[in-house]
C-alpha cells in the first residue's frame, strides 16, 4: 500500500475507506469489506456514532486476514462541541476523556491519527488542541491533526507556541482544489488529506436528505455524458470514481471513498494501476469553483 509520511515513523495510507453515513449496525460488514479489499486505512470520527461498528468489523478484519493492529491504519475525531448548536465545547480536560471513550468504542489502545474535526469554538481551538497534544505525548495516538481549518486557524496554534498539526482533513476535489490552503499546508509539512473527492458524480449522496440544494444543481452535470470526468474515464479504461481519487493521490493527498456497496468499495481501490497524463492533470486544475459543498451547514473554514 503507497504511503505518505505524516511525521517520524508514521506513514499515512493514500487510500482510506470514509465511514460518514454508515450506520453503527453496517459499519462492521463494510470495514471487512474494506480491508479484504485491500484498504488498510479506516477513517471514522466521534460524530458519525459508529465507532462500535468499525471497531467490531478492524477485528474481525484482522483476525480473518491473519493482520496485526498495525497492518491498519486508523483516524477518529474529537467533536469539538458547538456553542451556537446547544452543544457544550470540550475543554482540553474533556478532549482527554473523549479520546478515552472514542478507544474504548473501537476497542483500541491508540489511534493513528486524531483529529479536531472542525474549528468551530474559538475560545476552546488552543485548549482541544492542547488536550491532542497531551494525547500525543501519552501514545494515545501516533499522529495528531485537525480538519476544516482555515490559514488562520493553524496560525493561531503556531502563535501560542503550539506544535504544528501533522495533518489538515478538508473537502478537496476538482471542483474545491483550496489552492492557497494546499500550499500552505504544503509548506509546513502539514499533509492535506482529502475528503468527499466524488462530489463531481451524479450519483455522490444520492440518498433523499443526504444532499443540499447546492449538491443537487451539480448533479444535472455529472450526468451529461460529455462530462470531462466520464470522457477521461473511458481514455484510461476506468470508472469515474477512480479518476477523481487517482487526481487526488497524484496531487499528494490521501483520499476516503465512503461506499456501501461492495462492489464501488472495491473499485474505489483500485487506484494504483494506472496514472493521469501532464495534459488531463492541467484540464482539471482549470476546474476549480472555489468552496466546498459538503457540510449542508455552511463551510465550517469560515468558522471565526
Ligand atoms: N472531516 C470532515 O469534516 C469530513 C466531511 C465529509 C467527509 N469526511 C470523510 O471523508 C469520507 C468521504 O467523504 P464523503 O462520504 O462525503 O463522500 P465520498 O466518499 O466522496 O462519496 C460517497 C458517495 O459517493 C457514492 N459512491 C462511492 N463510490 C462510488 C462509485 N464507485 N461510483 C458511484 N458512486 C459512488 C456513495 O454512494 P454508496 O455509499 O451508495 O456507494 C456516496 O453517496 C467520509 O466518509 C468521511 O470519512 C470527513
Amino acid at each position: 500500500m503507497k504511503t505518505r509520511t505524516l511525521t517520524d515513523n508514521v506513514e499515512i495510507p493514500y487510500l482510506g475507506f470514509g465511514t460518514y453515513l454508515i450506520p453503527d449496525a453496517e459499519a462492521a460488514a463494510l470495514v471487512e469489506d474494506a480491508i479484504a479489499a485491500g484498504y488498510r486505512h479506516i477513517d471514522t470520527a466521534e460524530g458519525y456514532g459508529n465507532e462500535t461498528g468499525v471497531g467490531a468489523g478492524l477485528k474481525q478484519a484482522l483476525q480473518s486476514g491473519g493482520l496485526s493492529r498495525s497492518d491498519v491504519f486508523v483516524t477518529t475525531k474529537l467533536w469539538p462541541g458547538n456553542a451556537a448548536w446547544g452543544q457544550t465545547p470540550k475543554t482540553t480536560e474533556s478532549t482527554l476523556t473523549a479520546l478515552d471513550d472514542s478507544l474504548k468504542r473501537l476497542g483500541l489502545d491508540y489511534v493513528d491519527l486524531y483529529l479536531i474535526h472542525a474549528p468551530y469554538e474559538r475560545d476552546q481551538r488552543l485548549a482541544q488542541w492542547r488536550g491532542l497534544v497531551e494525547l500525543q505525548r501519552q501514545g494515545k495516538t501516533r499522529a495528531i491533526g485537525v480538519s476544516n481549518f482555515s490559514i488562520k486557524h493553524i496560525e493561531e496554534l503556531k502563535a501560542a507556541g503550539l506544535p504544528v498539526p501533522h495533518a489538515n482533513q478538508i473537502e478537496l476535489h476538482p471542483w474545491s482544489q483550496k489552492p492557497e490552503l494546499v500550499s500552505y499546508l504544503n509548506d509546513n509539512g502539514i499533509t492535506p488529506i482529502a475528503y468527499s473527492s466524488l462530489i463531481p458524480l451524479s450519483t455522490w449522496r444520492a440518498v433523499e436528505g443526504q444532499r443540499s440544494a447546492k449538491t443537487d444543481a451539480m448533479k444535472a452535470e455529472g450526468e451529461r455524458p460529455d462530462s470531462p470526468f466520464k470522457v477521461m474515464a473511458k481514455k484510461y479504461g476506468v470508472g469515474e470514481a477512480q479518476i477523481l481519487l487517482r487526481w487526488g493521490i497524484q496531487k499528494g493527498y490521501p483520499v476516503l471513498p465512503k461506499s456501501t456497496n461492495p462492489e464501488r468499495i472495491r473499485s474505489n481501490a483500485d487506484v494504483f494501476s494506472f496514472d493521469i497524463d501532464a495534459d488531463d492533470m492541467a484540464t482539471i486544475e482549470k476546474m476549480d469553483r472555489g468552496d466546498g459543498v459538503a457540510w449542508a451547514m455552511g463551510d465550517p473554514t469560515k468558522a471565526p
